[in-house]
């Protein structure tokens, strides 16, 4: 008899999946703000705010100081972006508060999430790949989908930040 496989998706997919799904949070965010409903674009700002600094704070626990010790520059470089994604938060958040959010700064911040994406996906994403274990694996992946978050995650839509 069949029985039912469940396919555990890999820690790169993980990641890349938590990526396209940030990615449409900020594209939420960007909607209702065209629409111009200040209290529906300062809750799916809520939303992409935490959703963003989980995946910076699984990276930076679970990924970033054993990868460190293998390639010590590109980790650096990967710091210094989620530097760089935190200050541009922090003056996203005021645009928010003002309700008046620039398309050109909004473009500029997708641009650089997507080069992040690829970045990490060459390098971070694919030595994790190979070589993460299953309780630096669990650590990751209970980061990265909380059991309390009602969000959903459908199966297959691994893809990177270049989707949408
Ligand atoms: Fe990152
Ligand atoms: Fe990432």
């Amino acid at each position: 008899m069949p029985t039912d496989v469940y396919e555990q998706p890999t820690a790169r997919h993980l990641l890349l999946d938590d990526h396209v799904r940030l990615l449409r949070l900020f594209e939420d965010v960007l909607e209702r703000f065209r629409a111009d409903d200040r209290e529906q674009t300062r809750a799916a700002w809520a939303m992409f705010e935490r959703s963003l600094f989980a995946h910076l704070e699984a990276e930076e626990h679970e990924l970033l100081p054993a990868f460190r010790k293998v390639d010590p520059d590109e980790a650096q470089a990967l710091y210094a972006d989620h530097g760089r994604f935190r200050k541009t938060i922090e003056e996203l958040a005021i645009s928010v508060e003002l309700h008046s959010i620039r398309a050109d700064a909004a473009g500029m911040f997708v641009q650089t999430l997507k080069e992040h994406s690829h970045r990490e996906d060459r390098g971070m994403y694919a030595w994790a790949e190979a070589t993460l274990d299953e309780s630096s694996y669990r650590h990751l992946h209970d980061r990265l989908c909380p059991s309390d978050d009602p969000r959903g995650r459908p199966a297959g839509t691994h893809g990177t930040m270049t989707s949408g």
